[in-house]
């Protein structure tokens, strides 16, 4: 794009970490609602995209079930992070899925701030918990290094401004801009097949606005947008750089990583779609064949 057409658009941010360190908690904290409670079992079962305002300045935050679907995107070179906040529990300390996250970060380029999460736990130990980080190459501001870490309390809502203004900080040296004037360009985040709405596909939108009424090719499907809601299930009729919406009209149900793009014309938008299932389908059979 034209730098001239370029505006600010809001930071996208990935919670990463070992599994039950507390990322839904820290989203639902900073969000003010509760999501884990109503998940099965307390374990994330799919990415959520939330967006929200901090003195007037949006982020939108990615939830992870692991790491398979940040590796998914990557895989399929959709680039959807400019943060990752790498979640630790302050009892708990590096473990595996730490590591994993770290390197995931790493290998994008995105810089990495650090939540020392459950500080309120009477056996937490922030300091080992920096000291461990240190074999990663991530060393902190007060030690001489250059990783923010954040201490905070998801459960008791502590630390919680200071990450937000930190996540703002590190973003305004990314000066991240994109021209919200095009026809839309993004990601799949997540997508499901409802019983009654039919495919619903979770998509950040990275270029250009997405709008109501239209055509678009993810991956190999296709379909003209219906509806669209925003993360607290509202109808809105457009969504900006940044923004991610669930929206509905998709022909099939596309994957986690599959990049979406708005297209004139439908009939071509059927055809470029059609063309990809057929190579998906041969793609398939090679890998079975094997
Ligand atoms: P997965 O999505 O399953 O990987 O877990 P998660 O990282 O999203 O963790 P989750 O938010 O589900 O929290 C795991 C457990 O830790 C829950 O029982 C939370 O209540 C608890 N927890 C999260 N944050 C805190 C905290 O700041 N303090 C304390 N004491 N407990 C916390
Ligand atoms: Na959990
Ligand atoms: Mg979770």
């Amino acid at each position: 794009d034209d730098p001239a057409t370029l505006k600010p658009r809001p930071p996208v941010v990935t919670v990463m970490g070992h599994v039950d360190h507390g990322k839904t908690s820290l989203l639902d904290a900073i969000r003010h609602t509760n999501v884990t409670a109503t998940e099965a079992g307390g374990i994330t079962q799919h990415i959520g995209a939330y967006q929200v305002t901090v003195n007037g300045r949006k982020i939108t935050f990615l939830d992870t079930p692991g790491h398979e679907a940040f590796t998914a995107m990557r895989a399929r070179g959709a680039q959807v992070t400019d943060i990752a906040v790498l979640v630790v529990a302050a009892d708990d300390g590096v473990m595996p899925q730490t590591v994993e996250a770290i390197n995931h970060a790493k290998a994008a380029n995105v810089p990495i701030i650090v939540a020392i999460n459950k500080i309120d736990k009477p056996d937490a130990n922030p300091e080992r918990i920096k000291q461990q980080l240190t074999e990663y190459e991530l060393v902190p501001e007060e030690w001489g290094g250059d990783t923010i870490m954040v201490p905070v309390s998801a459960l008791k809502k502590q630390g919680l401004e200071q990450l937000l203004e930190m996540i703002l900080l590190v973003a305004d040296l990314q000066e991240l801009k994109a021209n919200p004037d095009r026809p839309a360009r993004g990601v799949v985040i997540e997508a499901k097949l409802d019983r009654g709405r039919g495919p619903v596909a979770t998509v950040l939108v990275q270029k250009g606005t997405l709008k109501v009424g239209d055509t678009l090719v993810a991956g190999s499907v296709y379909g003209r947008v219906r509806a669209m809601l925003d993360d607290r299930g509202n109808r809105v009729q457009e969504a900006p750089p940044s923004t991610p919406v669930e929206i509905l009209g998709l022909n099939d149900v596309p994957e986690a990583g599959d990049i979406f793009q708005v297209v004139e014309d439908e009939k071509l938008a059927r055809q470029v779609a059609e063309e990809r299932l057929i190579e998906k389908r041969q793609k398939e059979l090679q890998v079975a064949a094997k």
